[in-house]
């Protein structure tokens, strides 16, 4: 039987299933560190990671390892060019999280934008006294302009659901999405900055790549309007964090949603330091029959990966298939 490690806790039932193909090693505890992952992996011929780093020296430390499934859509914790040049296919689960997602930013948004977290937070500390008719108040969603940076399948989901708020929708992409895609979602594309200029609500949500890196630093948190909001369900490491943080304490923007965080789990101090901004920690995906789905995805495409099970040497999700049925490097 073929060996695999299960790099982070996961749902026992998936479990139980990959083990009628394969000899599970699962880590049901904390996180491993990196040269932990290398050791469990060094006789593995799969893995299913959940934003566990894996590069050359992982496959160096792992010379049986073939597929690498990853329990996400975003896969920049993998070196492609390292999976590529070993012949080691890499995996994610893309898809079957569109709609949750797109509802998790929604509620950031709306959160931020109408002063949830912070007003909660002022009323469990005891400080409500009285009614107040200028107490939190905050910016209209409904109306207004939301600006999407990222128009792929999160993107267009979240943009969506727009109309129903009678939203006028702007949009930046790496490049422009087809024409009936536009006119379905009545988006305009704009440049970054006449985007960031216009916006009422700016949502992010492109893949984080070396480009991306700081797609919002202090110049474009200085384009916006102070009434806008910032949204980020992408990943850490698009917002400059400690840009945010000033530009939120300095009222510079009003308020944002962040579910993803620069070296998360840790959060920049001077974000907690601030009230005008809406934390959690990278749940946007995170609804019972959504993570079921990406669990069971990642096996799919871990077991058809490995050669095994119904959809053999067919995974639903190869990032790089250019690699299947060669030898690992
Ligand atoms: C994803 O799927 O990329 C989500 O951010 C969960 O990691």
């Amino acid at each position: 039987m073929q060996k695999i490690l299960v790099a982070r806790p996961i749902f026992p039932d998936v479990i139980d299933r990959l083990k009628q193909y394969v000899d599970v090693d699962w880590n049901n505890g904390e996180t491993l560190s990196a040269e932990a992952l290398k050791a469990r992996l060094a006789d593995k011929d799969g893995a299913i990671t959940m934003g566990d780093p894996i590069d050359a020296s992982t496959f160096a430390a792992a010379p049986r390892l073939r597929v690498v499934s990853n329990m996400a859509v975003g896969y920049n914790n993998f070196d492609m060019a390292a999976f590529d040049a070993a012949n080691v296919l890499g995996t994610n689960t893309p898809d079957v999280l569109n709609e949750t997602t797109a509802d998790f930013g929604w509620a950031l948004m709306m959160a931020a934008a109408r002063r949830v977290t912070e007003s909660e937070h002022y009323l469990r500390a005891g400080k409500w006294q009285k009614w107040s008719f200028d107490m939190f108040l905050g910016a209209d969603v409904h109306g207004a302009t939301l600006g999407v940076i990222g128009m792929g399948r999160i993107g267009q989901a979240l943009a969506r659901r727009a109309r129903g708020f009678n939203m006028r929708v702007i949009y930046h992409n790496r490049s422009r999405v087809a024409p009936e895609i536009e006119r379905e979602l009545n988006a305009e594309y704009r440049a970054k900055e006449d985007l960031l200029k216009q916006a009422d609500h700016v949502v992010l949500v492109l893949p984080y790549t070396p480009e991306n890196h700081h797609t919002i630093g202090a110049a474009e948190l200085a384009l916006m309007k102070p009434t806008a909001t910032l949204t980020n369900i992408a990943r850490g490491g698009i917002v400059d964090d400690a840009a945010l943080a000033q530009a939120l304490r300095e009222r510079r923007i009003a308020s944002a949603g962040l579910d993803v965080f620069e070296g998360e789990p840790s959060v920049h101090p001077a974000l907690l330091e601030v009230d005008n901004v809406v934390l959690t920690p990278h749940i946007a995906s995170a609804s019972d029959a959504t993570r079921r789905a990406m669990a069971n995805l990642a096996a799919d495409n871990l077991i058809a990966g490995l050669g095994l099970g119904p959809r053999a040497g067919q995974p639903p999700n190869a990032i790089n298939p250019g690699v299947i049925g060669k030898a690992r490097a």
